[in-house]
């Protein structure tokens, strides 16, 4: 499937109702095996070689973004030193304001640890929610993981090779405004609000340093 009929298709469903119908045509656009080359082909052509307005982070790609949902193509690196290990944010426990969909593309895939906040209701720092037990799912070409917004917890491990994800983000609006992302420590305690803000801050002054020269 190409990325213009998948973003008609989304725009056509209902993201309550639709959850299988997201998940086939997600199944389906990962295995167009060149999405990521004809993205960077367009935005070439578009904006020559900027990275604003393309990048989301320092290891993915935006391919699709508009109001009600994006989509973004993840890069996920195997970690084979200590000092790698700090350049993606694998092993921290986090939540996230919005709904994501997320299929394997390519590669042996990253591994998931979710677990589920048990008591929906604002977080308040330095107090453990009550969790469910924990699931594992390694995010192998063709698999998906569904990851509603706010009450899941999770932390990403490496995968063995270099991979690829594409994750649906839909941009629901929160159900009250004392809803947050959080991020967690080891013990499942909330720390602070926000998820990779501080990774988020450092890309953008980062960006705006090469924009200047
Ligand atoms: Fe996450």
């Amino acid at each position: 499937m190409h990325l213009n009929t998948f973003v008609e298709r989304m725009r056509g469903y209902d993201f309550d109702q639709d959850k299988e119908h997201i998940i086939e045509d997600l199944q389906h656009l990962a295995r167009h095996r060149t999405l990521l080359s004809e993205h960077l082909c367009s935005t070439i052509k578009k904006d020559g070689f900027s990275t604003r307005n393309s990048l989301y982070g320092p290891y993915g790609y935006v391919l699709h973004h508009e109001a009600l949902f994006s989509l973004r193509l993840g890069i996920w690196s195997p970690i084979r030193s200590a000092d790698e290990s700090g350049s993606i944010m694998y092993g921290v426990n986090h939540s996230h304001d919005v709904e994501i969909y997320a299929v394997g593309y390519c590669g042996d895939g990253y591994t998931t640890i979710i677990r589920d906040i048990l008591e929906p209701g604002p977080l308040r720092a330095g107090i453990k929610p009550s969790l469910g037990e924990a699931r594992s799912m390694k995010l192998a070409p063709g698999q998906v993981l569904h990851m509603a917004p706010f009450y899941q917890i999770h932390r990403q491990l490496p995968p063995d090779q270099l991979s690829a994800s594409l994750s649906l983000v839909i941009h629901r609006p929160p159900t009250t405004s004392l809803e947050h992302a959080w991020c967690f420590d080891e013990n499942y305690i909330p720390t602070c609000p926000g998820t990779a803000t501080q990774e988020t801050a450092f890309l953008e002054n980062a960006l705006s340093l090469l924009h200047r020269g």
